[in-house]
């Protein structure tokens, strides 16, 4: 049997049952693919859940403000994606009059849809034959045909991209793409697959030459950088706090946070003091300033990794530009903020 027919069988026997294999609509279908980038299918289930039943189609999507949609986003990290999404909803229900674009050479034109995005829709939801490479595509290919090119380089793209497609059943275009994409993440599983019981280990190299551990290939190319935040959380007596939005391009955009101090190591309170942009922050007469938390929370992302400090500032006088601390639920905050506000007892 072919390697496709294979994968097409196992799929219809171990798919998963999940809300956007219910429908061909392509809203439901973007917006699930946007999430999967982000996350995995248990943890990116209640936002589809909360995406849907607070904006059911792409109208109610394109007239929500982006902060309620970057509040539904949180904690899926890399926020530009929720921008794009939001913009590309506007832009398709004002310019394309709320018609989803048909194939995969106009859905590559909408902001946020690359080339893996607009591959997923076009065949899920109209059958178009292109092959969609994801992480786990890569990873089913790499073993089951023995490729050590990297996967993350231009040629190993291209080279995984031309097999992908060379693999393409005649029918079925949907239903293959996601076979393939679900074998990856449940069976051919980056660690420990057990190999004994997959209905492909007979023609898989990976298997055959015990080289199961090392393929993919990726090559590690991305310096990670260490940044020391300090966020300052104002108290006043009548129970308000401060806080701002980012608009620096870059992590956490149109995000808000606690006035924040960033240092070039990690630092103890007399060296916070002692900054000359602290006084645009923390006033000179305060009632009590401490560290919350004594060993810093280090939060990691791709290219990043913070250090995190949460300074207590109470002071009497009433503050400007304040919010009372009960509503800082409803702001889109990044995860960590959000951590720290639902443990701080104010
Ligand atoms: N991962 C991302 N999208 C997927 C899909 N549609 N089916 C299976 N796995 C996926």
């Amino acid at each position: 049997m072919s390697f496709n027919s294979i994968l097409t069988i196992w799929y219809s026997a171990n798919k998963r049952d999940l809300p956007w294999r219910k429908t061909k609509n392509p809203y439901n279908i973007w917006l699930s693919e946007i999430i999967l980038q982000q996350t995995q299918v248990k943890q990116g289930l209640p936002y589809y859940d909360a995406f849907i039943s607070n904006f059911p189609t792409i109208e109610d999507l394109a007239n929500a403000s982006e902060t309620e949609v970057l509040k539904l986003w949180q904690g899926l990290g890399y926020y530009s994606r929720a921008r794009n999404l939001h913009f590309s909803a506007k832009h398709i229900s004002e310019n394309l009059n709320s018609v989803f674009p048909k194939n995969f050479k106009d859905l590559l034109q909408l902001k946020g849809v690359g080339d893996y995005t607009a591959s997923a829709i076009s065949s899920i939801c109209y059958e178009e034959s292109v092959a969609v490479v994801d992480g786990n595509v890569y990873r089913v290919l790499a073993r089951y045909f023995g490729i050590d090119t990297p996967i993350n380089t231009t040629e190993g793209v291209k080279q995984f991209k031309t097999l992908a497609t060379s693999l393409l059943p005649s029918s079925n275009l949907g239903d293959y793409n996601q076979a393939i994409m679900e074998f990856g993440s449940r069976q051919c599983k980056p660690q420990s697959p057990v190999c004994s019981k997959c209905p492909l280990n007979i023609g898989c190299q990976a298997y055959a030459t015990g080289s199961i551990k090392s393929l993919p290939v990726k090559l590690k190319k991305t310096k990670i950088t260490k940044k020391y935040f300090n966020f300052i959380v104002t108290l006043s007596g009548d129970n308000k706090t401060q806080i701002e939005q980012r608009t620096k391009k870059g992590i956490w955009q149109q995000l808000y946070q606690f006035p924040l101090i960033e240092t070039e190591t990690s630092v103890a309170l007399e060296d916070l003091l002692k900054r000359p942009d602290v006084h645009s922050i923390i006033p000179k007469l305060y009632k009590e300033l401490f560290l919350y938390n004594e060993t810093e929370i280090i939060h990691k992302l791709s290219h990043q990794e913070l250090h995190i400090k949460f300074w207590i500032l109470k002071i009497s006088a009433p503050i400007k530009n304040a919010i009372k601390w009960s509503e800082i639920k409803s702001y889109p905050v990044p995860i960590v903020i959000e951590r720290f506000i639902n443990n701080f007892q104010n």
